[in-house]
């Protein structure tokens, strides 16, 4: 029957506790060669960043925020007593812009969204420093502005670094290479603007600044980990153990706490599929991305990524000449609606897999009005419904059982469990936010894993930094505004 077929592929999706225990162990390999040299798959990114925050810092900080499902700009003031007030415009980025065009289109665009969001709210200040421009005054009155670019970047220093490549659909060929900073100054100084890019964040940077600014504890947060329409995690590393920092030519950074935040971009951990599971669902995603080959942990973990696995596989059970899903009459062969987001690529996003999984009801009215609303779908028969269900379930609780994966082995390389502290961290995204229970399939997993155990689950304290990034660049730019003399 169309349920058991639906079983039979959801059983391919199957990520027992064996196979999680050989992720960690392959991960903390990977981890090791990421700290030693540059080019491996993991890549390990020095940030420059050497302290958490304790929620004292002050300031007013603009912060713009690109890579997520929305480009934001916003200002943050941090009020120094663990709380800040934040003032932010989302702007959807079309999508021409993001896989088409130029890095010089691409960063006017982002110039103009924070020339409009001077204008609409601080335009006391925007108006004063035009004012003092035309008299020729050649005093400096600039916002400090913290850039979130949520993709793999080679920093060399605090506020400079180079695109190493686009990740998440982006595909702008001429930007990798260049230091993004650079970019966006310039595109901020052809409009005029009042702003000095004071720092480059990642968002799992910035998640895990802001998370440790709201709540601070004894020890601060140690990692920030983000699980939307990408997947990523920042953590706290002895600088010592950085041992290719010596190999990086021309950087700016003085070791005075003898840590510093890496970017693990984990969502290329395993590139060469050595013990990552795999369907025929996921290899030809891969094979059709225009990335084929590199964020293979993410094409099966992220949000941009579990739509279009379960676009493949209710095709195949469309297209199945026994099963038929979906095709009201099976001898006329009238189908879906031609223009069905069930026949385009990345047609799905994980909304759908978010309410399909939600709807625990019997007559499944959740799942219909989903399957109605994202594919156009008439009437499914319950089960239709059944079988998407089975299909998104064994889909989502894999990401979630992935995400163990990466977690527990920082815990372990940095034996961070062998104290009896709260572990702190710092988590944001689509995903982990909206996606019922990915949460506990990750601590199911978590709790798998020998070293962790449910000791070590007990520890792990996890927390979403709502809208994080935007604070934590914030709170980066003011490090950095303090390490280059400058006074907010
Ligand atoms: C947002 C952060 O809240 O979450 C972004 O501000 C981050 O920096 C994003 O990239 C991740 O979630 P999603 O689901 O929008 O990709
Ligand atoms: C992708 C990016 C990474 C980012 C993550 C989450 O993996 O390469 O830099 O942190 O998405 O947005």
């Amino acid at each position: 029957s169309l349920l058991d077929k639906a079983t039979r592929i959801a059983r391919d999706f199957d990520y027992p506790a064996e196979n999680v225990q050989r992720g960690v162990a392959e991960y903390i390999k990977q981890s090791n060669e990421g700290l030693a040299k540059e080019g491996t798959t993991l890549s390990q990114i020095p940030t420059f960043v050497d302290a958490v925050p304790n929620g004292t810092e002050k300031g007013l900080y603009l912060a713009v925020d690109l890579g997520g499902t929305n480009f934001r700009v916003c200002s943050v003031l941090l009020h120094g007593d663990t709380t800040f007030s934040l003032t932010q415009s989302k702007i959807l980025i079309p999508r021409e812009m993001m896989a088409s065009g130029t890095s010089k289109d691409l960063f006017l665009f982002l110039a103009r969204q924070i020339e409009s969001f001077l204008r609409i709210h601080h335009n006391d200040h925007f108006q004063a420093h035009l004012h003092r421009r035309r008299e020729g005054s050649t005093e400096e009155d600039l916002f400090d502005l913290g850039f979130t670019f949520s993709f793999p970047v080679r920093q060399c220093g605090i506020n400079r670094g180079t695109l190493i490549r686009w990740t998440k659909g982006f595909n702008i060929p001429d930007a990798v290479g260049h230091d993004v900073c650079a970019l966006l100054q310039t595109a901020i100084d052809d409009l005029n603007l009042p702003v000095r890019v004071a720092a480059l964040v990642n968002d799992t940077v910035g998640t895990l600044m802001a998370r440790s600014y709201t709540s601070p504890g004894e020890t601060g947060t140690f990692i920030g980990a983000i699980f939307g329409t990408g997947t990523n995690g920042a953590y706290v590393e002895k600088t010592k153990n950085i041992t290719k920092l010596k190999d990086i030519k021309d950087v700016h950074f003085e070791d005075t706490t003898g840590e510093m935040i890496i970017n693990a971009e984990w969502g290329s951990f395993d590139n060469q599929m050595s013990v990552l599971p795999t369907t025929v669902f996921d290899d030809e995603l891969d094979a059709d991305s225009n990335n084929p080959g590199v964020q293979m942990f993410e094409k099966r973990v992220s949000g941009m990524f579990l739509g279009e696995i379960l676009r493949r596989a209710l095709l195949s059970l469309h297209k199945d000449p026994e099963f038929g899903l979906f095709k009201a009459d099976k001898n006329s062969n009238v189908v879906l609606p031609e223009k069905s987001m069930l026949f385009r690529q990345w047609g799905l996003d994980t909304s759908l897999l978010s309410s399909v999984e939600a709807d625990s009801s019997k007559d499944l009215a959740e799942v219909k009005t989903a399957l109605k609303d994202h594919l156009g779908i008439e009437c499914p028969s319950l089960e239709e419904c059944q079988a998407v269900k089975i299909l998104v379930h064994a889909i989502g609780k894999r990401a979630a059982r992935l995400s163990a994966v990466p977690l527990a082995a920082i815990l372990v390389h940095t034996n961070k469990l062998a104290s009896d502290d709260i572990i702190d961290v710092g988590v944001d995204g689509s995903l982990v936010e909206f996606y019922p229970n990915f949460e506990g399939h990750m601590r199911e997993a978590l709790r798998e894993i020998p070293e962790v155990g449910v000791a070590g689950d007990k520890k792990i304290r996890i927390g979403i930094s709502k809208d994080g990034s935007g604070v934590g660049a914030a709170l980066i730019a003011l490090i950095a505004s303090k390490e280059q003399g400058i006074t907010a």
